[in-house]
């Protein structure tokens, strides 16, 4: 069975809007990730949890990058170098996304081995975990200190111009999924 990614975006219409909503999917995944690698390091793997561990592992690979991607590209280039302290939240920012990112690079080879070999490495749950919790505290950090910053300086013809380079990032024309 293919398992097929599902963007979270729902439109482009917004560029800010596209980063809450994939906030609002990596706080949900993320519950899900924790629950299901607890599960595994107790239980051990059944059919079940193969194939949820299989849906989470493609919502990562795709979400992850695009999701930094989107930040990185298309709405940090808006904000920077107006303000010492956004300035320096931006590269804060940045940071945290090559931790993540270094974390999951961790958890695949786990994952590969728990769905390839149908094997639980002994770290499994605690890289989860921490991947997990890196990408727990970067979202609230964004939410809380970052975005609302960020609302109050971008005009909406701003948010429509970062969607559309959203959009295009994927392959997409704005305003579609
Ligand atoms: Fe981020
Ligand atoms: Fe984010």
């Amino acid at each position: 069975m293919k398992i097929q990614f599902q963007e979270p975006a729902g439109d482009f219409t917004d560029g800010i809007e596209v980063i809450h909503r994939y906030h609002q999917s990596f706080f949900t995944r993320g519950a899900q990730l924790l629950a299901l690698a607890q599960a595994i390091d107790q239980a051990g793997l059944n059919e079940e949890r193969a194939l949820r561990l299989a849906e989470l592992y493609v919502f990562y690979r795709q979400a992850g990058p695009l999701h930094h991607l989107d930040e990185e590209r298309a709405l940090f280039p808006l904000v920077v170098g107006q303000d010492l302290l956004l300035d320096g939240m931006l590269e804060r920012l940045a940071l945290d996304h090559e931790e993540i990112e270094e974390a999951w690079r961790v958890l695949v080879i786990a994952v590969h081995e728990v769905l390839e070999r149908r094997q639980v490495p002994e770290k499994f749950l605690e890289q989860a975990a921490r991947f997990e919790r890196l990408q727990r505290e970067h979202l609230i950090r964004e939410n809380e200190d970052f975005l609302p910053r960020v609302e109050g300086l971008l005009a909406s013809s701003q948010r429509r111009r970062a969607a559309a380079a959203m959009a295009s990032m994927r392959g997409l024309k704005p305003g579609l999924t």
